[in-house]
């Protein structure tokens, strides 16, 4: 670092050049490092854009959901994927699996996270209860998502989801908790994510 500027009754020319080489010195090697450390902690912080994960063709998650209800109205279905985890600077293969659920209509499908919104373990679904339980420490979700009861601050998260000609692809967002969209408030109970 630049040393402090020579008192004035010690001001030699050789000890000015010297302080004024340090100050040089000094903001070049400033100038080098901030480029250098930004480029090192910026992938730590910046939002990575979401992985588009194939679920399965679409007429087969309907009858997944159907099977899993009524026959003619869908419940919830347990659908496993595969996909790269994004950890900072590294990328692995991970799997995991959706809450989905055939709503019919132009929207199809609501695709939950199975991520608690209070300390992150997986949710069960409850066909008898209709609703979602969290094995660790009770929370109670409904069959949306809204929590009920329990610790859980939020509602499970939603997937944004699109067809990519006859299959269901869903953005896994790494730089989520639930890895899905996050949802504050309850007033959002079931809202159409789909995207196109
Ligand atoms: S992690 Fe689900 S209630 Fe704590």
């Amino acid at each position: 670092m630049a040393g402090k500027a020579p008192q004035k009754a010690g001001w030699t020319r050789r000890g000015f050049f010297n302080w004024v080489l340090n100050v040089v010195l000094g903001a070049i090697a400033i100038l080098i490092a901030i480029p250098t450390v930004g480029t090192l902690i910026y992938p730590a912080f910046a939002k990575s854009p979401p992985t588009w994960v194939k679920l399965g063709p679409a007429d087969d998650l309907q009858q997944l959901s159907l099977k899993a209800g009524n026959g003619s109205v869908g419940s919830v279905a347990k659908a496993p994927y595969t996909y790269l985890r994004v950890d900072h600077w590294a990328k692995q293969p991970d799997s995991d699996y959706a809450y989905l659920r055939y709503i019919g209509g132009s929207c199809l499908f609501f695709i939950l996270s199975p991520i608690c919104t209070h300390l992150g373990c997986h949710v069960n679904w409850v066909q008898s209860a209709n609703q979602f339980h969290c094995p660790c420490h009770g929370s109670v979700y409904t069959i949306d998502g809204t929590n009920v009861s329990g610790p859980a601050p939020r509602p499970l998260g939603v997937f944004k989801w699109k067809m990519v000609g006859s299959d269901v692809y869903i953005a896994v967002e790494s730089s989520t908790f639930t890895h899905a969209e996050c949802r504050t408030s309850e007033a959002d109970k079931e809202p159409c994510t789909r995207i196109s």
